[in-house]
């Protein structure tokens, strides 16, 4: 069993957000999953709302009867002590995280908790790095962000594509993602407030490469591709600037396998032109919308918090994400797939995240880790077990 955080502990993995839509599903993806002897919490704001979520999880599972309710609001530190000191994992899905995460990053770093979540905000992820790194790195927590669709069937396709390429050659990836989902009330809220803050983002991300090593003997980049044509995937690739394409080049810095020198692309995979048009289009008009604050708060009012896609529309959505790899005089071709991106499969992503952070026999890291770094081989192992499709489509 992997204990990085030092004596026993009331709680294996603690849930912070359980009772938010992501939150809830990944609860019951616990109550299902977590193995036999795991000790797990839920923990949210509202007693009265994390009874109700009980009660729904032992309606199906009875062993969740007893299952224990935690409470914290993520602006009270001394609760947020409380519940880092608690567990040795805690799993996140309290979003927005740029304006509700900071306390509960601070509470684990300090504690030597380990700690997940499902941020795909940039800038959270750059200033977590400039003020919580150095302290996780003293105390051996290990930050987890970005444990969902943002990034990891990304940040772990590159890392199994590296794998299918030779060792100490310079390589190369591009990655094309399709999806048809549709996004719930908290992801709208955080992609909004992400949108409305360029600048605070493009500074934390300049302070951060200030501050960060740099990369002796290897090179290590995710520069933005161009749009264009992939006779690959036979669909066109946008250029994709999510958080995605920095947590793959932060795996490729950390880890000697992705090369001397590693370049990584992210796209957006779209079969029509009209519709690749269509969709920057929209984008650009939405992140416009986020610079003006009366218009913000119209689009958040549009999409209630805690409500997102119903089980019947979950079912029907998927995500493909094909990779292109090439070095060393070798082309492969790889995909990750799954089902609903956003919901269903991250709420399976963050769960066997934070049991392999508890229970798995992981590699020593401390501080902001990727998921590929904290836990590639044992994570990818685990979600392919869980359903989650990584595959070798050929090689050339
Ligand atoms: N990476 C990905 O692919 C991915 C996918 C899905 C979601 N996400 C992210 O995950 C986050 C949650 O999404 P969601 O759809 O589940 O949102 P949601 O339904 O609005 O849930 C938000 C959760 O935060 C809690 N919360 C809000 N303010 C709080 C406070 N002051 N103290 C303690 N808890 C507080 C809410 O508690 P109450 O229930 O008491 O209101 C709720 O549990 C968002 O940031 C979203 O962008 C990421």
């Amino acid at each position: 069993m992997n204990r990085q955080n030092g004596a026993e502990r009331p709680y294996d993995v603690v849930l912070f957000g359980a009772t938010g839509f992501v939150g809830a599903l990944t609860a019951r993806y616990l109550a299902a999953h977590a193995p036999d002897g795991c000790r797990w919490a839920v923990a949210g704001r509202s007693r009265a709302k994390l009874e109700e979520l009980r009660a729904e999880l032992a309606a199906e599972h009875p062993a969740c009867a007893d299952l224990p309710l935690l409470t914290a609001d993520a602006d009270d530190p001394v609760a947020l002590r409380e519940l880092a000191g608690s567990a040795h994992v805690v799993a996140s899905t309290v979003g927005p995280y740029v304006r509700y995460g900071e306390g509960l990053v601070a509470a684990c770093a300090e504690a030597g908790t380990d700690y997940a979540d499902l941020t795909g905000e940039a800038e959270f992820v750059d200033r977590m790095y400039l003020e919580h790194d150095t302290r996780a790195r003293e105390t051996g927590a290990r930050l987890v962000h970005a444990c969902g669709f943002d990034s990891v069937p990304h940040d772990l396709g590159v890392y199994f594509t590296v794998r299918q390429l030779p060792e100490g050659v310079p390589l190369t990836v591009d990655g094309y993602v399709r999806t048809d989902a549709v996004f719930s009330g908290g992801t709208f809220a955080s992609a909004l407030t992400a949108m409305g803050r360029g600048p605070q983002m493009v500074r934390a991300a300049r302070e951060r490469r200030l501050h960060e090593p740099r990369l002796v003997g290897r090179r290590a980049r995710a520069p933005q591709g161009s749009p264009h044509f992939s006779p690959e995937t036979g669909t066109w690739g946008l250029p994709l600037p999510t958080l995605d394409p920095r947590v793959v080049e932060r795996s490729a810095r950390a880890l000697e396998r992705y090369g001397p020198d590693f370049r990584y692309r992210h796209f957006a995979s779209v079969k029509r032109l009209p519709m690749a048009l269509g969709g920057t289009a929209a984008v650009g008009l939405l992140a416009g919308a986020a610079q003006i604050p009366a218009a913000r708060s119209w689009l958040s009012a549009r999409v209630a918090p805690g409500t997102g896609p119903s089980e019947q529309r979950r079912r029907r959505s998927w995500f493909t994400v094909r990779f292109v790899g090439e070095g060393g005089g070798r082309r492969v071709y790889t995909e990750v797939s799954g089902g609903d991106p956003g919901y269903d499969e991250t709420a399976k992503m963050l769960a066997e995240a934070a049991l392999a952070l508890a229970f798995d026999d992981l590699p020593a890291t401390s501080g902001q880790v990727t998921t590929a770094v904290a836990a590639g081989d044992a994570l990818l192992e685990r979600l392919q077990a869980a359903g989650l499709r990584f595959r070798v489509a050929a090689v050339r």
